[in-house]
């Protein structure tokens, strides 16, 4: 049964006021809040077990070790990878986006073309025009409507023998826009024998992932948006083409040998986990997948539908309030603009003296931004503890904003 009293018992920061008020934690896209089973894992971590993972005989050594690659089972899971060597723990999203543009270097040349969408973050925009700069390949943009829908007649159109890499998020961080994945992945099997990269920061906290139904190369999160620690995150890559690229970073852990004369690899997935990794963070992101699986993901998706469907129901009721993406299929997130209130930072500033926490500005989404013709907007972004009374708050946040602004 959900009960969402019994699951906001589990996040005790929920209990602390901000500025004389409860707080209202409406910046989720941003960052989840963490439940206490998950703080006490990473407590436990270190007064228990802190000790290096893979490189010790000593019992604390193995111990850690053991429930870094348990958690690595979970997350493999999770996700439903084929093999557990194919989920490479990263420090999160843009870490992963960065690994997957650096080694597909070699596979590129001038005037190959890299497709991404209008609707990305910077952090699956900027690594492909790295990547462009290094290799002298095209950048194309599938483009949006006014609704915030990609546009995939274009992207018809780009798909040809120079495409070697698709790039797209499932879920928009700035607008909440689900994308029709399953669509671009089967176009680009059709016709490219590009890799399809797919960014899930927005869509791991929401969905249940299965990279394998979804047939793409490659899927990156993070772990913080997902109830995990900061500084934790997943690339998934296959197997094969794992096994085919070369190393990111080059260090400790990654080799088999190494010597003045040459060195040669870890096999997966220890050829891209150079260096000490996040070994309490890393166990914490299982128990973060414990959590979302103990209150169910169809549950955690339910709960979160309604929420938006209410927010942006009673945000609209405001006059002169724009929702951006009003119309498209969406997930977690209402970014909204009022008319006549041309700083959304305003309106989240007066948010803030009332406890209630959003994000206002570009989200690292300056196109969208630019398309829209606006400097930013104001972001509610939800999770499994919000309740409809916070979504009440935040709509009466947002009228008062309104008349002191106006
Ligand atoms: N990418 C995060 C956001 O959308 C930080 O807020």
């Amino acid at each position: 049964m959900f009960d969402i009293q019994e699951i906001r018992s589990q996040f005790s920061i929920l209990d602390r006021e901000v500025n004389g008020k409860p707080l209202v934690y409406l910046d989720n896209a941003a960052t989840s809040q963490k439940p206490n089973s998950v703080l006490e894992v990473c407590h436990a971590y270190y007064t228990e077990l802190n000790a290096n993972v893979h490189r010790g005989i000593h019992t604390l050594s193995q111990l850690a070790t053991e429930e870094m690659e348990l958690s690595r089972r979970k997350i493999q899971k999770f996700i439903n990878a084929e093999h557990d060597f194919e989920v490479i723990f990263t420090k999160g999203t843009t870490e992963g986006l960065n690994l997957i543009s650096y080694i597909l270097t070699q596979k590129l040349k001038k005037d190959d073309e890299i497709i991404i969408s209008y609707l990305e973050h910077h952090s699956n925009i900027v690594p492909w025009q790295l990547l462009c700069e290094r290799t002298g390949a095209k950048l194309r943009v599938i483009p949006i409507d006014e609704n915030g829908i990609l546009q995939l007649d274009y992207f018809d159109e780009f798909l040809s023998e120079k495409t070697k890499v698709v790039s797209v998020n499932q879920v928009s961080n700035a607008l909440g826009i689900v994308n029709p994945i399953e669509e671009i992945i089967a176009k680009t099997r059709k016709n490219t024998d590009a890799y399809v990269v797919i960014d899930g920061a927005q869509s791991a906290p929401h969905f249940n992932i299965d990279v394998q139904k979804m047939d793409c190369d490659f899927f990156v999160f993070s772990g913080h948006k997902m109830y995990a620690p900061m500084g934790t995150g997943i690339l998934y890559g296959k197997r094969e083409i794992l096994e085919a690229l070369p190393p990111f970073h080059g260090g400790g852990e990654m080799i088999a040998t190494c010597s003045f004369d040459g060195t040669t690899y870890a096999g997966l997935p220890f050829k891209y986990e150079a260096g000490t990794p996040n070994v309490g963070g890393n166990i914490a992101l299982g128990a973060a997948v414990d959590f979302m699986n103990g209150v169910g993901r169809e549950n955690i998706q339910n709960h979160e539908n309604a929420l938006l469907e209410y927010a942006q129901r009673h945000l609209l009721e405001i006059e002169g309030l724009k929702v951006y993406g009003e119309k498209a299929k969406r997930v977690g997130v209402v970014s909204f603009n009022l008319e006549g209130v041309g700083i959304s930072s305003d309106v989240g500033m007066i948010l803030d003296k009332m406890g209630i926490a959003v994000r206002t500005g570009h989200h690292c989404t300056q196109p969208i931004m630019e398309f829209f013709n606006i400097a930013g907007t104001v972001r509610a972004s939800f999770a499994v503890y919000n309740t409809f009374e916070e979504i009440d708050l935040l709509v009466e946040g947002v009228k008062k904003a309104q008349r002191m602004l106006s």
